[in-house]
């Protein structure tokens, strides 16, 4: 106990800056202070001045390489150039126009060219929003109400699309089932009450923590199809971060309806819907008004989030960061677990551009790196491992890496050799440090 409250004193010493400004913002965010819950940490996160690339820098001068990435929205790092200059020419012709404008135009057809399925396109703030309005286009457009979705995905906080079980939720509509089992999905759309299925892109949790097959989900479209179901792929985490045409174009799958966000405003906050023309022809001012959405939102296709999605977008075009990405991410998934090998720890990274720390039994070998050494949802999830990742995720904060203090790791293309390097050095040390203080055991 004494070394754990020795690292939390030097934590404390070393963030005094940071302190203060929790101590003011304890005041008002019921949160312990924190605006989000991923922010949240005993005894406070950095308070963050500025950031550029892979690193950022806190009000005390402390210097981090950063693995949350903007929760995951920033493939090409903090304040790529293209951007930054983006935004700044448009701020200077307006950022809210309350009409059409030709930005939004050239995003969409930046989409459409990456995504060929997206014959429509509507923007929103974020990508809860376009989950929210896909259940709403499904429902009109089968004219059911019920929702399927798998365990574990995410697909924001609104009541049908939180996890199960979550407090203050109304969720009487939907239904959550294991991935993988076919048989199991079947038996349900078969029922023929289902207006959508919910699929999020990559397997659950930013991008794959729990896996979701590939046979499996090449078997939905038949299957979706044949029960009249609406199948909808939320690829907020995976558009465009692992191929110009999202996860759905590695796989090899087309599904009714994308959701996007995240990556796909460069930064600025956005989401969207794209898809089938006939289903999205519930925006059209023809539609009768029993079958119409009227598609309100102050933010919709904001000018300047505009601007710098197509800044990004163009740089998506030709896969080369999202290439960069995934090869930094192998390389600190090989590096990270060859350290894990070396000190007998039951560990193991995995998955692709989010790397994922899986601290469980190892019950096989997996094929490839992409997946953990379990098939075991509960083992992958299990709750009692939240304090261990904390633990190590303050450990790395206080070597000068923001990663896995909940149990992930977001990889972008401003990551260097030298960050990787850096970042092995100080997770051998935060797991040597947790073995001296008793908080992860070795076989
Ligand atoms: C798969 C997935 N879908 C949807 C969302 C919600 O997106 P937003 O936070 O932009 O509303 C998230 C957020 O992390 C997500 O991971």
């Amino acid at each position: 106990m004494a070394a754990m409250d020795s690292l939390v004193e030097e934590y404390i010493s070393t963030h005094q800056g940071s302190g203060k400004l929790h101590e003011r913002g304890v005041k008002y965010f019921a949160a312990d202070g924190a605006t989000h819950f991923g922010r949240v940490l005993d005894p406070f996160r950095p308070y963050i001045t500025h950031a550029k690339g892979s690193r950022k820098w806190d009000v005390d001068g402390n210097e981090y390489i950063d693995y949350i990435m903007g929760h995951g929205a920033l493939i090409l790092g903090h304040s790529h150039p293209a951007i930054v200059e983006a935004v700044q020419q448009q701020m200077a012709r307006g950022v809210h126009y309350g009409e059409n404008h030709e930005l939004e135009v050239e995003l969409a057809e930046l989409i459409r060219n990456m995504m060929p399925m997206a014959e429509r396109v509507a923007f929103f703030s974020c990508g809860q929003e376009a989950n929210m309005m896909a259940v709403r286009l499904s429902r009109i457009f089968t004219g059911r109400r019920k929702v399927l979705r798998f365990e574990e995905n995410f697909h924001g906080w609104a009541d049908e699309l939180i996890h199960e079980g979550s407090a203050g939720v109304l969720a009487d509509e939907v239904t959550v089932i294991p991935s993988n089992d076919l048989n199991i999905v079947e038996k349900e759309l078969a029922t023929r009450e289902y207006a959508v299925l919910l699929t999020e892109g990559g397997g659950a949790v930013m991008n794959g923590r729990v896996p979701i097959e590939d046979d499996f989900v090449r078997a939905l479209p038949d299957l979706t199809r044949k029960y009249d179901t609406v199948w909808v792929i939320d690829e907020v985490v995976t558009g465009f971060r692992d191929a110009p045409g999202g996860w759905q174009s590695v796989v090899g799958i087309t599904p009714d309806l994308t959701t996007i966000g995240k990556c796909v405003g460069g930064g600025l906050p956005i989401g969207a819907v794209v898809g089938r023309a006939d289903i999205m022809e519930a925006f059209s001012p023809t539609t009768p008004l029993e079958r119409r959405v009227l598609h309100s939102g102050t933010w919709n296709a904001n000018p300047l989030v505009c601007a710098a999605g197509i800044a990004a977008c163009k740089l998506y075009q030709d896969g080369e960061p999202q290439k960069r990405t995934r090869a930094r991410a192998d390389y600190l998934r090989e590096e990270g677990n060859r350290v894990l090998k070396e000190r007998s720890i039951s560990s193991r990274l995995y998955s692709r551009t989010v790397v994922h720390l899986y601290l469980g039994p190892i019950e096989f070998e997996p094929s490839d790196d992409t997946m953990p050494p379990t098939k075991d949802t509960k083992k992958i999830m299990n709750p009692e491992l939240g304090p261990i990742m904390t633990r190590l995720g303050l450990h790395l904060l206080q070597r000068g890496i923001a990663a896995f203090d909940r149990g992930f790791s977001v990889l972008s293309a401003a990551h260097s050799k030298e960050d990787i390097d850096q970042t092995v050095q100080a997770f051998a040390d935060s797991l040597d440090a947790m073995i001296a203080e008793g908080t992860i055991n070795p076989l």
